[in-house]
């Protein structure tokens, strides 16, 4: 890379992301009661799941208490504490999610000291000079959904919408920014056609209604939150792979990559193309496809978790994207890296294809890191690390990486050095 001074535009929003399960604490879902009947199995098979090399460097994934999201980093009486660390860091925006089964621990009844504690959140967010973005849903149920079906459930999407009304009507006016859904995509995909994640079953008519159950949520709540608000900008967030075929020369290839890309990248988005005001886009993942559904991923420089880095595919991926012709936020990106080694530059290099994607009139406003904090990383556990901040689980001190000072740079400059 050569030196350069690369300005992103004026009002960027720099963020870093978290969701309510995964650092909250004390949380009690359908996670939750999964992960107690399955962290046993889930250390037993860490032998045959994870290479030799992350065994040695991680061993807590042979615990089964490693598997028990339990007290997380504790962030929900941190909160203030973890708010105070993104503000040194220069953010401008913070992204949270609010959890439904706190919210509305009984169907129908709505614990109002909880919704309370989400105004406080957002009054603290704001207070510290960031841009609060909340998320209505990230990956977790009230035991009373699941118990009538969960995302399967036909009435699903007006239980969501009666949630997200009321969450909306209490503390809307202190954020501008909401999302519906966290990724559906990846739920669809490993809770219902992996069938790894809870409720953990595999069956493609399943995975049908619980899409259409998403659109139809997520169609409601749009609707519904725009005619109690006119300021308000709602999305989805979406998980954006980068694909591409293995032999370019392969029309064979080509062919898979592009049906993959349509419905695995496009289906969603273009289903609710309508009723969205931005796209929130995470990208983690660059794969390559060979005919017919061959998946392999890209595995150059990877991370702890084995996760190829391919900077290159986010600048793929945006400019894929302008074809919607609405403004982009990167609601998450980020990488499991404990030993610190890998993330500043991570950040730089995918910034870096970001800024280009800009220059060649991507509209992205913003860019979140996935994480703020080391957390709880679902069916994994706790010892993937993508946190910005380091998390003792034991005494739950925070120790600012090495790396979240060359991001602070970054956010409190406004420009990305090379
Ligand atoms: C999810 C996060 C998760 C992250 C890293 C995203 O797909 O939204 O909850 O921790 O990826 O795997």
């Amino acid at each position: 890379m050569e030196n350069k001074t690369l300005k992103f535009p004026k009002g960027f929003l720099w963020g870093a992301a978290t969701s309510a399960y995964q650092v909250e604490g004390g949380n009690r879902n359908d996670w939750s009661e999964w992960e107690k009947k399955n962290a046993k199995r889930l250390a037993g098979e860490a032998k045959n799941k994870w290479a030799k090399w992350q065994q040695k460097r991680f061993p807590e994934m042979f615990d089964p208490q490693n598997y028990i999201c339990g007290r997380a980093c504790d962030h929900y009486n941190r909160f203030d504490e973890d708010l105070d660390i993104a503000k040194s860091l220069g953010l401008n925006a913070f992204r949270i999610s609010v959890e439904w089964s706190r919210i509305e621990p009984e169907e129908g009844k709505f614990d109002e000291r909880e919704i309370e504690h989400y105004k406080k959140v957002l009054e603290a967010i704001r207070a510290r000079g960031m841009e609060p973005f909340v998320t209505l849903w990230h990956f977790t149920n009230p035991l009373w959904l699941e118990e009538i079906g969960g995302l399967e459930c036909s009435k699903f999407p007006f239980f969501f919408c009666r949630y997200a009304g009321k969450v909306f009507g209490r503390i809307g006016n202190f954020a501008t920014y909401w999302t519906t859904f966290n990724e559906p995509t990846v739920i669809l995909l490993n809770s219902y056609l992996i069938g790894a994640w809870p409720p953990t079953k595999k069956n493609i008519f399943t995975a049908f209604r619980v899409y259409r159950n998403f659109g139809k949520a997520h169609d409601l709540a749009y609707d519904m939150l725009h005619k109690m608000s006119e300021s308000v900008q709602i999305s989805l967030v979406s998980a954006i792979n980068y694909l591409e075929a293995k032999n370019k020369n392969s029309i064979l290839d080509k062919l898979s990559t592009f049906i993959a890309e349509y419905i695995a990248n496009g289906k969603m988005l273009r289903r609710v193309k309508h009723k969205n005001d931005f796209i929130g886009l995470n990208y983690y993942v660059h794969k390559k496809i060979r005919f017919p559904f061959y998946q392999e991923r890209y595995k150059k420089n990877t991370s702890d978790l084995d996760w190829g880095i391919s900077p290159g595919g986010i600048y793929h991926v945006l400019k894929n994207l302008r074809k919607y012709d609405l403004p982009i936020f990167i609601t998450e990106n980020g990488l499991a890296d404990a030993e610190d080694k890998k993330r500043a530059k991570f950040i730089k290099d995918h910034l870096y294809c970001v800024h280009k994607a800009i220059s060649e009139g991507a509209d992205v406003r913003g860019y979140f890191h996935w994480s703020l904090l080391d957390n709880f990383e679902w069916d994994k556990g706790f010892w993937p690390r993508f946190g910005l901040v380091e998390v003792d689980y034991k005494t739950m001190e925070r120790k600012i990486r090495p790396s979240a000072l060359e991001y602070a740079k970054i956010c409190k400059n406004n420009h990305l050095q090379t």
